[in-house]
C-alpha cells in the first residue's frame, strides 16, 4: 500500500464541501480492485449510480419536481433505456469501466470513458436519438421516445448538455480524445482511491498515445480537486482538460508553468 498522500488542492464550492486527498491508509491496494469493462446487465447498475450520487439539485433542474413524475425506480429504468444504445450502437464507442472491490466481489465504482473518435453530441441527450438513428437501432417508436424521457426538461438536459458539446467542439475541434461522463463511485468506497483507478485507465492509455491524447471532461464543483490532482486543467466553470502526464496544479488549484511540472510528484 502507497503511503504516498496528495498535496491539498481547495476549491470554490457553494455547497461548503469538497474531495480531500486520499488518506495512505484508506487507500485500497491494487490488488483489491480490479477494473473491468461493463456488459449490458450493468446498465441498470450505471443508471441507478447516475440517479444515486449526482447531486439532487443536478436531477431537480433536469427533472423537476412534480406529482406526475414516475417513482425513482421506473425513472431509474428509463436511463437505463436511454443507455442501452451506447452498448449497442456500433458508431459510438463508450467504454464502460466498473470496479470490482475484489474480496467481495462488489461493484464500488463506475467510470463512463467515451473514447477517442466518437463524435462530440453526447449520448446523454434527447437529440442523440435522431443524430445516431437510435429508433432503428432500437425499435422505438415516437410514443417509446416520449415515455423514456418523461419529466426531463428538455432545455435543462439537452440544453446544458449541448452547450457543453459546443465548448467541446470549439476546444479541441476533430482533435480526438477521451471524454469522461461520468465518473461515480458508491459512498462506503469513496476516498480510498478507487477514483483514481478510474481516470488511470485511460490516463494511462492516453499519455502512452502519440501524439498524447488530451482528456476532457465537466466537473461537480466538489470533485475538481480531483482533477485537478490528476493534471486536468480549468476550462472555464466546470470544464476540464488534460494534455499530457504531470500533476499541474499547486496547493491553491493554480496551473503550474511548464517548468515546475517535471518536479510534480506523480
Ligand atoms: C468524486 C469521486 C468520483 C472521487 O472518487 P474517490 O474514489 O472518492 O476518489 P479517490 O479516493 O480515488 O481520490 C481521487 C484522487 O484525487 C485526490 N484528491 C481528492 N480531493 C483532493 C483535493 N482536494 N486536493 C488534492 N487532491 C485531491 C486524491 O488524493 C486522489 O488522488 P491520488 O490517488 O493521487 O492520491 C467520488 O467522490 C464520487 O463518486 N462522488 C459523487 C459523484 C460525483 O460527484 N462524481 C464526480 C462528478 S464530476
Amino acid at each position: 500500500m502507497t503511503a504516498y498522500k496528495a498535496e491539498f488542492i481547495k476549491v470554490h464550492t457553494e455547497v461548503g464541501w469538497q474531495t480531500l486527498p486520499t488518506e495512505p491508509d484508506k487507500r485500497l491496494s491494487e490488488s483489491e480492485v480490479r477494473l473491468q469493462l461493463c456488459v449490458e446487465e450493468d446498465v441498470n447498475t450505471i443508471a441507478s449510480a447516475i440517479y444515486d450520487l449526482l447531486p439532487q439539485a443536478w436531477w431537480d433542474r433536469k427533472q423537476p419536481p412534480s406529482p406526475t413524475l414516475p417513482p425513482l425506480e421506473e425513472r431509474k429504468a428509463r436511463l437505463a433505456q436511454r443507455l442501452l444504445p451506447t452498448f449497442r450502437d456500433p458508431k459510438v464507442h463508450v467504454d464502460w469501466v466498473k470496479a470490482i472491490h475484489v474480496p467481495s466481489s462488489t461493484i464500488i465504482g463506475i467510470a463512463g470513458w467515451w473514447a477517442p473518435g466518437n463524435p462530440v453530441h453526447n449520448c446523454w441527450r434527447r437529440t442523440a436519438v435522431d443524430y445516431y438513428d437510435w429508433k432503428t437501432l432500437m425499435n422505438w417508436t415516437d410514443a417509446d421516445v416520449e415515455d423514456l424521457w418523461v419529466g426531463i426538461d428538455f432545455e435543462a438536459w439537452d440544453g446544458e448538455m449541448a452547450r457543453h458539446d459546443e465548448a467541446r467542439k470549439g476546444f479541441l475541434g476533430d482533435e480526438k480524445h477521451w471524454y469522461l461522463a461520468p465518473l461515480l463511485i458508491f459512498p462506503e468506497w469513496q476516498g480510498k482511491g478507487v477514483g483514481s483507478r478510474l481516470l488511470r485507465w485511460a490516463i494511462d492509455q492516453a499519455d502512452k498515445a502519440d501524439p498524447i491524447m488530451p482528456l476532457w471532461l465537466e466537473s461537480a464543483p466538489t470533485a475538481r480537486g480531483v482533477y485537478l490532482n490528476w493534471g486536468f486543467e480549468p476550462v472555464g466553470e466546470t470544464r476540464m482538460l488534460r494534455r499530457g502526464p504531470g500533476r499541474k496544479v499547486d496547493s491553491n488549484g493554480e496551473v503550474l508553468k511548464n517548468a515546475e511540472r517535471s518536479e510534480q510528484k506523480q
